[in-house]
Order: C-alpha cells, then sequence, then structure tokens
C-alpha cells in the first residue's frame, strides 16, 4: 500500500496546532503497519533548513492556471518517513506562521500556495507524474490539501484514489471566484456540486465533495458535524456523505511527549514515580515567577487563543478561581484582545496568575509535566491533544463534553474509570463547577492518585487509529 500523506504543517518543524502533531507522528505509525507512506510538505524554511542536502527527484509542469512550476526534493526524516519538499521559494521561503504574514493576516496569495500543494499532490496521484512511486492513495488533511480531491476529479490521468482528514471544520479556505481562473480548475468545477461555495470556491468543501473517503479525528466529532448546530455550514453535505465518513480517534507521538524521558522536563517521572512531578512543579512556579507553594493547586492552559477553546470563559471565572485559593498558568497566543485580557490578569494577580503569550514547545511540556490540572473548555474540539498529553503526564483535565474531549476523558464520578473532570453546558458557571470538583478532588491525595495513574496508564498511542487507516485505505 503505498499512500501520499499531504500536509500543510509537520512536527517539530512547523506547527501551529495539532495537524503538525499528528502529520509528525501518524506516518510512523502506518510505516510500522507496512503503508509505504511519502510526506508531501511545502519547503518552509525550517524544513529546508533541516534537510539542506534534499535531492531535486521531480519538477511538476503545466500544473494549468497561474500556478508555477516548483522542485520535488527528496529526503528523510530521523525517524525514517521519507518527504516530498514542495520547493518553490516564493512561496514558501517565509519565516514565521505558514499562514499568516508579520501583521498577523492570511497571505495574500494562500489560494496559490495551497492550492499548488494541493495540485501537486493531484500530480503525484496522476499519469502526469513523473516521479518512480505511484500512491495508491491522497491523504489529504485541511482546507490547504481540501483541493487535490477536486484536481483529481477534474483533470485528466487520475490514478489515485483519495482520503480527507478533516482535522477542524472551522477553517475552509474560501476564495474568490477569480481565484478558480488563477488555479487551473475548469468551468466546470464552479457548481453546487463541485468547489464553489455560496459564491466562494471552497478549498475544504471541493474536498468534502469529492474526495473517495472523509475522516475526521474523534467519532464523537463526526457525528457532531453532521448536526446543522455544529456542521460549520456543511452538515448537508456531510450527511449526504455519511456512508464515506468515519471518525478516528487520533492518538500522540509518545516518544515526544513521555515524562519518563522527555528532555525538556527538569525531572523525569512515572506513574511509579508521581513524587518527581512535585519539583517540576517547584519548576515551573520559578520559572514563570509564580509563589513557591505546594499547597495551592496549580491550573494549567496551552492552547490558541481563540473562540474555539473557550477561554473566555475562563477569562469570566479567572477570579473565582484564584479565590480557591488555586494558581493559574497559561501560554498562548492568537486572538488579540484574549491575548491582552490574560495578560492584565496576570499583572493583577503578581505570584498567583502567570501569563506568556507566544508559542514555545519546551515551555508547553514543562507547564504539562508541573500542572496538577489542566483545562480545556473547548466550544468545540475535534479531537485535541493537550487533554491527551495531560493525561499522560500525570494532569488531570477538566475538559467540555465535545468531540474528542468527550472520546477521552472520563467524569471522576465515574469511580473506576474516571481520568478528569468533564463538564456540559459552554457556560462560565458549569465550568467553575467542574473546576471547583477538580480542585477538591486534588486536596484529596488517595482519589488524586488514583485519577493520575488511570490518565497515564491510558493507551493514547497511534497503533490502533493507524490499523484503522490502513482499512480505510484498503477500502478505497
Ligand atoms: P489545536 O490543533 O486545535 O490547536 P490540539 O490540542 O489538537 O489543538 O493541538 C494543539 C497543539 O499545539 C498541542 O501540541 C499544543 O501543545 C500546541 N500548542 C498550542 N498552543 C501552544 C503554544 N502557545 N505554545 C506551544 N505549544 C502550543
Ligand atoms: C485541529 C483540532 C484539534 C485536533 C487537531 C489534530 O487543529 O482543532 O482538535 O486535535 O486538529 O487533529
Amino acid at each position: 500500500m503505498k499512500v501520499l500523506f499531504a500536509t500543510s504543517e509537520l512536527a517539530p518543524w512547523v506547527k501551529t496546532g495539532g495537524l503538525g502533531d499528528v502529520a509528525g507522528s501518524l506516518p510512523a505509525a502506518l510505516r510500522a503497519q507496512d503503508v509505504d507512506v511519502r510526506v508531501l510538505v511545502p519547503a518552509y524554511p525550517a524544513l529546508a533548513q533541516a534537510f539542506p542536502d534534499a535531492v531535486e527527484v521531480a519538477r511538476p509542469h503545466w500544473l494549468g492556471g497561474l500556478l508555477p512550476t516548483p522542485g520535488l526534493k527528496q529526503a528523510v526524516t530521523p525517524d525514517g518517513t521519507p518527504l516530498l519538499l514542495l520547493d518553490y521559494p516564493h512561496y514558501f521561503d517565509r519565516t514565521g506562521n505558514p499562514y499568516l504574514g508579520p501583521e498577523g493576516r492570511d497571505w495574500l496569495d494562500n489560494h496559490l500556495r495551497f492550492g499548488l500543494l494541493s495540485r501537486v499532490a493531484a500530480w503525484i496521484g496522476s499519469d502526469a507524474s513523473t516521479l518512480d512511486w505511484q500512491p495508491d492513495v491522497i491523504h489529504c488533511n485541511d482546507w490547504q490539501t481540501g483541493l487535490a480531491p477536486a484536481y483529481l476529479r477534474y483533470l485528466p490521468g487520475r490514478l489515485a484514489k483519495s482520503l480527507l482528514t478533516v482535522h477542524n471544520l472551522a477553517f475552509q479556505g474560501l476564495f474568490d471566484h477569480a481565484s478558480l481562473f488563477e488555479l487551473g480548475l475548469p468551468d466546470a468545477s464552479w457548481h453546487l456540486d463541485g468547489v464553489e461555495y455560496h459564491g466562494y470556491l471552497s478549498f475544504l468543501k471541493a474536498g468534502l465533495q469529492q474526495a473517495d473517503a472523509i475522516s475526521t479525528v474523534s467519532p464523537s466529532y463526526a457525528r457532531e458535524i453532521q448536526t446543522d448546530a455544529e456542521g460549520m455550514g456543511m452538515a448537508g453535505l456531510l450527511r449526504h456523505r455519511a456512508a464515506r465518513l468515519s471518525g478516528i480517534l487520533n492518538g500522540i507521538d509518545t516518544q515526544a511527549w513521555n515524562p519518563a524521558t522527555d528532555p525538556h522536563l527538569p525531572n523525569h517521572y512515572g506513574p511509579r514515580r508521581l513524587e518527581a512531578k512535585a519539583a517540576n512543579k517547584a519548576g515551573l512556579q520559578v520559572e514563570v515567577g509564580l509563589d513557591l507553594r505546594d499547597d495551592l493547586p496549580l491550573l494549567a492552559v496551552v492552547s490558541r487563543l481563540t473562540e474555539q477553546k473557550g477561554l473566555d470563559l475562563l477569562l469570566q471565572i479567572a477570579p473565582r478561581v484564584l479565590e480557591l485559593p488555586a494558581q493559574l498558568v497559561i501560554l498562548g497566543s492568537g486572538d488579540h484582545a484574549m491575548e491582552r485580557a490574560f495578560a492584565s490578569m496576570a499583572h493583577r494577580h503578581p505570584g498567583q496568575c502567570a501569563v506568556r503569550i507566544g508559542f514555545d514547545e519546551g515551555f508547553a511540556h514543562r507547564i504539562e509535566a508541573g500542572a496538577d490540572i489542566f483545562l480545556m473548555p473547548s466550544r468545540f474540539e475535534p479531537c485535541g491533544l493537550n487533554q491527551m498529553y495531560s493525561l499522560r503526564y500525570g494532569t488531570p483535565p477538566v475538559v467540555r463534553a465535545t468531540g474528542g474531549l468527550a472520546d477521552t476523558v472520563v467524569d471522576a464520578a465515574d469511580e473506576k474509570h474516571g481520568n478528569g473532570f468533564v463538564f456540559g453546558p459552554a457556560t462560565a458557571a458549569a465550568l467553575l463547577d467542574a473546576v471547583q470538583r477538580a480542585a477538591t478532588a486534588w486536596r484529596d491525595p488517595a482519589l488524586w492518585r488514583r485519577l493520575q495513574k488511570r490518565g497515564m496508564a491510558r493507551d493514547s498511542s497511534w497503533a490502533s487509529a493507524a490499523r484503522h487507516y490502513v482499512d480505510l485505505y484498503r477500502a478505497l
């Protein structure tokens, strides 16, 4: 089985969220199931620098519209995964976030940048390809590669089948009508059953419409997105394609996220050496300037700061949470108003609340290890990885019952399976209630140990998800 895994992010080199983590760890798990997988990803500066010896293996040309002729360079990651780097410096030799310019706004040519990525994925899956490797399946991820199934459908010479995995339905890749021509798509594709969506070209809709199969990253989210309330305008289409839609729960990279070996941690620990977690808490308190208190629960957030993550609810109850009493540490970036609100909260509560605005991988690991309780009050969450990192790090999470959070966290009220705290309504009151329950449980060491150990024992590896993907590829 040969699979091209097409992605716009790849951890540890380029990551804005969970898609980067998934692309950085699922391919190795697929290889362990004997899938011959290659990862197609733009040669952003971080990747070009990481693989200076990458060799050009093809130059896809005549791609249509205004699309240029890029290079394809081959490299191999340290874990042995073959990469195809899409080399077109004019599009991808830009530092920072892969989607946003320095002003924090989308690059104006994103339709061409990710249109090229999609088009080259389709080229590799067509008989125009000059590569000596022919994939059976193109595995696309989110809107950035969502156009590949449409190219496979509308252009001649198709050989590969396509699977589109939805990591987040909220990002749809909407562009104006003129981009149809720039992207080299035929007029016939401008249709309700094609790539058109309410007068716009939608990369995501195009993929949902044309892919041979659709998956999303948890069973609950696969159900939720078929409802009008949570389908983000795509529910009708997804219901129509329900027979082709499945939910496969993400795994995590259990090597990168292992408290017993994590190179970012000052003190290693495991389920049988949980005492050593306390030293990480003290280290974290010192690192962020919190009072050195082992008698207060330390609550933590690592997140994109967006509407999705429900952190406005946390802002509303933060004073009450600090009065519990408790400490709070937050790492995140995104919405500027929310960044300012969190920063000013930290300013008002020195020693008790610390906020760092930015993206910092090592710090994220130290928070997972040093905190007592992790907070994820998401309004919606296709899968969520941080709650799984928290479980593995003995840091029971407080989550809203949605998407992958509902599929991974069991409320402590379940005395046999409980590993965290789950609340229902997306309200400040419901979040506060769950946080209070967590803080109370934290004061009961025997109960807390049981919760921690159950979470740490959960199998979050990729093996089972990889088997599901292999079944899907076979069915295609
Ligand atoms: P999403 O993909 O919606 O952002 P996930 O929970 O699936 O949510 O994945 C988020 C990933 O990004 C996790 O690996 C998390 O640790 C990481 N992350 C998010 N914000 C930051 C940040 N400010 N600094 C470091 N890592 C972050
Ligand atoms: C998205 C989702 C997140 C998921 C991640 C990886 O960014 O928001 O819930 O875990 O993709 O699939």
